[in-house]
C-alpha cells in the first residue's frame, strides 16, 4: 500500500463557541471539545485510509486552557502514524484573539482510530511518511503511546511493551 504524508490527512475545523456549549463559567464544555476533536480526527483517519473508521481510544487529552464563550476555535487533526489497521491522530486546538487575530494553542489530544470493513472487521491502512521535524517526532513516539494505550486497556502485557520499557532503562 502506498504511504501517505500527514499533510494528506490534514483536517481543519473552525467553529464558534455558542452559549449552549458552555459551563457556568461561560467556558466551552470539555465534552463538546472532545466531540469536535473526535469529528476532526475521524475525517483525518478517513482521508488517510479511505475506509470506514471507528474511534478505538482517546489516549491523551490536555485541557490546558479554558475556551471562552464566543471564541473562534480551530481544530487541526492529522494522522501521525499508522500501524496495521490502526492510526494515531494528533490534534492541536487553537483559539483566535478576537481583536488581533493572533492564534494561541489551547489544547491538544491524541486519538486512535481503526479502519474497518462493512462488517466492522479491522482492515489494513497505508503507512505514514512524516515530513516535518514535528511530524517525525510525533511519528517516533507513537509506538510508545500505542503500547501504553494497549497496556491500560488490558490488551497487552506490560512485559511485551518493549518501547515503553525502553523509556525507563
Ligand atoms: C476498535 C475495534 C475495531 C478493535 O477491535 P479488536 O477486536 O480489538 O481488533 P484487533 O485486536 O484486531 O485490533 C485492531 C487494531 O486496533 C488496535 N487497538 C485495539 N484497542 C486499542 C486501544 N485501546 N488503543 C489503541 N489501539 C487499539 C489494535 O492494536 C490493532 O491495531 P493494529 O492492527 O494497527 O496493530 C473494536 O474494539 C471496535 O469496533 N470498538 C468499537 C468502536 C466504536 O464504536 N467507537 C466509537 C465509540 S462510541
Amino acid at each position: 500500500m502506498q504511504a501517505k504524508t500527514p499533510s494528506e490527512s490534514l483536517t481543519i475545523l473552525t467553529d464558534l463557541v455558542l452559549p449552549s456549549e458552555t459551563n457556568p463559567l461561560n467556558n466551552l464544555f470539555g465534552g463538546e471539545l472532545l466531540a469536535r476533536m473526535d469529528r476532526a480526527a475521524s475525517i483525518a483517519a478517513r482521508r488517510h485510509s479511505r475506509r470506514i473508521v471507528v474511534t478505538a481510544s482517546v489516549n491523551h487529552v490536555a485541557f490546558n486552557r479554558s475556551i471562552a464563550l464566543g471564541s473562534v476555535v480551530t481544530i487541526e487533526a492529522k494522522v501521525s502514524r499508522s500501524f496495521n489497521t490502526s492510526m494515531e491522530i494528533f490534534i492541536d486546538v487553537w483559539i483566535e484573539d478576537r481583536e488581533s487575530g493572533v492564534r494561541a494553542k489551547a489544547n491538544e489530544a491524541i486519538y486512535s482510530f481503526v479502519a474497518v470493513d462493512e462488517q466492522g472487521r479491522p482492515v489494513s491502512v497505508p503507512p505514514v511518511t512524516p515530513e516535518t521535524d514535528l511530524e517525525k517526532e510525533r511519528f517516533d513516539a507513537a509506538l510508545r503511546r500505542k503500547q501504553l494505550s494497549l497496556v491500560l486497556a488490558g490488551k497487552m502485557k506490560p512485559s511485551e511493551a518493549t518501547e515503553l520499557k525502553a523509556l525507563f532503562l
